[in-house]
This record gives C-alpha cells, sequence and structure tokens, in this order.
C-alpha cells in the first residue's frame, strides 16, 4: 500500500500569531486535508513576517522533505502581505498552473479573485501552494486543486512516469 502524502499547514496572520482573532483557516485546510487521506506533519500559525515563512518553508522542504505545504493568508495587496515573495523566494522550479487554475475558477465566484497575488512552486520534491486567507476562499482553492496534485507529488517523486498511467 501506498504510504500517506504527507502535508503541512502554514497560516499567515498578524492577528492570529498575536492572539487576536482565531485561526479558522488553518484548522478547515488540515480537516479537508485529512479527509482526504494526508498525514498532516504540522500546522504553524505565523505573522506576516516574510523571513520567518521563508525560513520554515525550507525547513519542511529540506528537513521534513514533506509533499506538500499549503499556506493560507497574506496574499493580497497590504502591506504586510509577503506570502508569495516568500514563497518565490525558496522555490527551486515554478508551477504557476496551479495557481493560475485558483485564480481562473475563483474568479467566477468573486471579481475579488484577481487581488490575490498566490503563486505555487515546487523546491526540491515538496510543491508549495499559497491560498488566501479567508476559510471560504481556501475551500474553494481546494475544490480546484485537490484532484490534480496526487499526480503532481507523484511526479516529483518519480513515482509515477507519464499522464497515461492516471
Ligand atoms: N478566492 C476565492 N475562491 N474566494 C474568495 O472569497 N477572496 C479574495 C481573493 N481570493 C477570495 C478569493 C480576496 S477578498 C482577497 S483580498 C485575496 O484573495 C487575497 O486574500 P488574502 O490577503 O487573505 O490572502
Amino acid at each position: 500500500m501506498q504510504r500517506p502524502w504527507q502535508a503541512a499547514v502554514i497560516t499567515l496572520s498578524d492577528k492570529g500569531a498575536a492572539g487576536l482573532r482565531e485561526d479558522k483557516s488553518g484548522p478547515a485546510i488540515v480537516e479537508r486535508l485529512k479527509a482526504d487521506g494526508y498525514e498532516v506533519v504540522e500546522a504553524i500559525l505565523l505573522p506576516d513576517d516574510q523571513e520567518k515563512l521563508a525560513s520554515e518553508l525550507i525547513r519542511l522542504c529540506d528537513q521534513l522533505q514533506l509533499d506538500l505545504i499549503l499556506t493560507t493568508g497574506g496574499t493580497g495587496f497590504g502591506p504586510r502581505d509577503t506570502t508569495p515573495e516568500a514563497t518565490l523566494s525558496v522555490m527551486t522550479r515554478n508551477a504557476p498552473g496551479i495557481a493560475e487554475a485558483i485564480r481562473a475558477a475563483s474568479l467566477a465566484i468573486t471579481k475579488h479573485a484577481m487581488l490575490s497575488r498566490a503563486v505555487s512552486v515546487i523546491r526540491g520534491k515538496t510543491l508549495i501552494i499559497n491560498l488566501p486567507g479567508s476559510p471560504k476562499a481556501c475551500m474553494e482553492s481546494m475544490d480546484v486543486f485537490m484532484d490534480a496534485i496526487p499526480h503532481a507529488m507523484g511526479l516529483l517523486r518519480d513515482e509515477v512516469r507519464d499522464c497515461a498511467q492516471t
């Protein structure tokens, strides 16, 4: 039997990290991943801090060698919204199609989807996907890519040889 995919979830929120707001998005993502059979190895709450996020991403990718990291929050236009910059700073290869698909599908739901600067990248064998901050936006985004990413994660592990197998 194949091992479960291993994932981490990182919430970026100044208010959440300061204890001023309950993080609802991180737990919602964790539940969704678990329902889909993922092993969620870590769930982390960080302030909107580009360097802290970059170092956590590097640790989770390089030391824990996770299959998937989902971030939530910090993708907008606010001065402290630096999740995409932190994510791009650690990538080894770009994987823009996932973020493009999320934005395209989300535009049918809300025009504000164009205000998400979220990116999707690869670091080593780990896929990293930024999600917007609200729990609703997170679930709508996961609806877009959850069926497609097992194939991507398999390819990163060299466990899927070509698209014809799936
Ligand atoms: N995408 C979906 N699917 N649903 C949403 O409600 N909200 C948007 C957008 N993407 C939204 C969405 C809004 S209002 C913003 S400002 C941006 O994501 C960025 O959100 P963030 O700053 O919380 O990361």
